[in-house]
């Protein structure tokens, strides 16, 4: 797998990006023919769980998620027909979306910034995204989690492929005591959420992933999928506080008022469900043991 692509961030063009992209390896053959055949809409509950099933380390690894907090389901589940069958197709393909990304990043590691906590401000983007998205009951739910824990995938990236611009943007972030975005905006053309934007419409993940993702940093710019966007933004921005900040730069000056407009919240109602998402918490943390 090349670790390194042709060019440095610091020339890619905007509109260069997706031909850059192609360097990088896709996922894995399963994932592919599963996100394809959950696109089908008249596919049945055996077809998937016998994709899932040649797969002894993704099936666990999905039943390991699909029981944990995220899902809040009190029985065991232990297959993944049953899986399909009690949570839906959305909820078992969410966990194999995310599952997707934590196996592409298993075992990075890095002298720059510490990877337990950056996967820790995931879960807990994931976990927020999850309590605000059922306090607000948005259409996609199931979804909210996923975009939360994937949001900020693009850094990943920057670290495994452009490893020395990455060095050099945490050794700015840090000297400038400025933001992961600002920093980005100040060396490069392009930032995180573009390049995750990227990768996931490469890896052909749902457009509503892909929107999220992209505009998690600007959500007064999602036209698509306002409200998951919303979401991506709001979660980042109290992951912080909370005790999970992500790892090499300064937490967000601010949250952007468009999100709680967008979701018709306002930052004390975010407060008051801190208890509930510090609940969620705990439970969800349980998912770090998939990476
Ligand atoms: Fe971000
Ligand atoms: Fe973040």
């Amino acid at each position: 797998m090349p670790q390194t692509v042709s060019k440095s961030l610091l020339d890619v063009h905007p509109r260069e990006l997706k031909g850059i992209i192609k360097e990088i390896p896709t996922l894995p053959v399963i994932y592919q023919e599963l996100f394809q055949k959950m696109q089908d809409a008249n596919v049945s509950v055996p077809e998937i769980a016998e994709i899932i099933s040649q797969d002894q380390a993704l099936t666990s690894k999905i039943l390991h998620l699909v029981n944990s907090a995220f899902y809040g389901y009190s029985k065991e589940i232990r297959t993944i027909s049953r899986a399909v069958v009690i949570l839906g197709f959305q909820a078992v393909r969410s966990a194999a979306l995310a599952i997707s990304v934590f196996d592409f990043f298993n075992g990075e590691d890095s002298n720059q910034i510490d990877m337990t906590q950056f996967w820790k401000h995931s879960i807990a983007c994931g976990s927020i995204c999850k309590v605000l998205a059922e306090e607000v009951k948005i259409n996609q739910q199931e979804e909210a989690f996923v975009v939360g824990l994937l949001h900020d995938t693009g850094k990943l990236i920057e670290k495994r492929y452009f490893s020395d611009d990455f060095d050099e943007l945490v050794k700015a972030a840090q000297e400038q005591e400025m933001t992961w975005f600002d920093t980005e905006k100040a060396l490069f053309q392009i930032h995180h959420a573009t390049i995750g934007k990227a990768i996931f419409r490469a890896w052909k993940f749902p457009s509503s992933v892909v929107d999220a993702v992209q505009f998690h940093h600007t959500p007064d710019s999602a036209t698509k999928f306002p409200q998951l966007t919303a979401l991506a933004h709001l979660g980042d921005y109290m992951a912080y506080p909370l005790g999970y900040p992500s790892p090499g730069a300064l937490p967000p000056t601010g949250c952007n008022p468009a999100a709680l407009k967008i979701l018709g919240l306002t930052l004390e109602d975010c407060q008051r469900l801190i208890p509930k998402i510090e609940e969620d918490l705990d439970g969800a943390m349980e998912i770090l043991k998939l990476v």
